[in-house]
Formats: C-alpha cells, sequence, structure tokens
C-alpha cells in the first residue's frame, strides 16, 4: 500500500512541476508530496534555468528548499502567484484539515494570500466527513489553554490532546512558540472553523472550509 502511495503522489507532484512558469513566485506548503513536488521542480529550474522564488511555510521546507537551491522570499517583499500544499483530509466540499506538521498557520496564512491555490492529494485523503482520521490542530497561545480548551469543550470537542514534544519532554512549540492542540469534535458543521477561530487564544485552526482550492487527486483529475 505505501508503493502505491508514493507513486500516486509522485504523480500529482509531477503535475504540480509542469505549472511552474519563468519568473512565478510559488507558495509552499509543507508535507512529503510537498517534498516531491520541490524535487522536481529543482529539476527544472536548474536544466531549464527559470528564475522562480519561493515562499515557505515551515522551517522543514525552508531547509529542504536551500538544500536543493530553490531561491525564498518572504510575504514582505513578494506576493505569491500560486501556492501548491497537500492535506490530511479533503472532503467532497473540497473542505480540509491540514495540520499534521505543526504548519497550519502560515499554510492558512499563505492560502489567504494568494489568487490561485493546488492542494495536491493521493486517494487516501479523501472522506467523506472531516474528522474521519485526523484530528483538528488548533494553535493557541499557550497562556490560554485552560480557557481555550474549556470554550473548544462548549463547541462539541469530545477529546483534546496538547500535542507532545518528539525527542524532548513536554509538549511541542510551533514555529510561532504557541501549544498544539489536536481535537476531536462531535460534529464538524460550516460554521466551526470561524466559532474556533473567534476563541481569544486561538492562533489558528487547520480546518479549512470553503476556500477557493483546486483539488488534484492523483489518478483522478
Ligand atoms: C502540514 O502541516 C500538513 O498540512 C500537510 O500538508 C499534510 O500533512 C500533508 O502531508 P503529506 O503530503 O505528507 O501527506
Amino acid at each position: 500500500a505505501d508503493i502505491i502511495n508514493i507513486s500516486g503522489k509522485q504523480k500529482v507532484a509531477a503535475q504540480i512541476a509542469e505549472k511552474v512558469t519563468d519568473g512565478d513566485t510559488l507558495g509552499i506548503g509543507s508535507g512529503s508530496t510537498v517534498y516531491l513536488a520541490l524535487i522536481a521542480i529543482a529539476e527544472r529550474i536548474k536544466t531549464e534555468k527559470l528564475n522562480v522564488k519561493g515562499i515557505p511555510t515551515s522551517i522543514e521546507i525552508s531547509m529542504f528548499c536551500a538544500k536543493l537551491g530553490i531561491p525564498l522570499t518572504t510575504l514582505f517583499e513578494n506576493k505569491p502567484d500560486w501556492l501548491f500544499d497537500g492535506a490530511d483530509e479533503v472532503d467532497t466540499n473540497k473542505s480540509l484539515i491540514k495540520g499534521r506538521g505543526g504548519a497550519a498557520f502560515k499554510e492558512k496564512l499563505l492560502i489567504s494570500s494568494c489568487p490561485k491555490n493546488y492542494i495536491i492529494v493521493d486517494e487516501s485523503k479523501l472522506v467523506t466527513r472531516l474528522g474521519t482520521n485526523f484530528p483538528i490542530p488548533i494553535e493557541v497561545f499557550p497562556q490560554a489553554l485552560l480557557y481555550v480548551e474549556q470554550q473548544l469543550k462548549k463547541l462539541g470537542a469530545n477529546s483534546i490532546v496538547v500535542r507532545p514534544a518528539k525527542g524532548k519532554d513536554g509538549p511541542i512549540i510551533s514555529e510561532n512558540d504557541n501549544l498544539i492542540l489536536d481535537c476531536r469534535f462531535d460534529e464538524v458543521g460550516s460554521s466551526l472553523e470561524k466559532d474556533i477561530k473567534a476563541i481569544t487564544g486561538v492562533i489558528e485552526s487547520g480546518l479549512f472550509i470553503g476556500y477557493p482550492l483546486e483539488i488534484l487527486v492523483a489518478g483522478n483529475n
């Protein structure tokens, strides 16, 4: 099954690399499908001598771009022409859960800043109901933890886990110095993203409802 997934991801990654044109500023999401796209893009930059810049959503993507020789810029200096990113779940309305990698805030900031967004997934990401396989990550200002937990329960959260760090004791600290709560809800309704965001202390959630996205699914355009 892993091999099937890898080849699926590779197909959508190649489709993304074909879309790159000289002079583009690209918004670059996070995750393994994005990695594969970056390898293919770096190859085109090298062989076709393309002038392309990327705006990254996470430190690991910045490091990977540096390694591949893809020049980077920031949202201060440039506006992305288009963006590509992965997702953890995609439902039939093109709504998403993202943020497994802990970068949902910057991913949402970039998607909001960008006129054209491609989401690249294999079929394993397609669900009929959001929350089937993944919890919703919510980035929270640390001192707001208890208050936010209380408010999330009122919104129907039935499980709230402060994401633990790997290779270090205690919770994970995001790139923005915040905690990440992985939350499951009784129901993911159309107003849940806004209701979560309205809680003081919440920076962002990994719920994307009603964004203008083009979903590229491996083997099924
Ligand atoms: C990162 O925070 C997520 O939103 C990723 O986009 C998501 O986890 C996709 O990763 P894969 O491409 O590795 O499945």
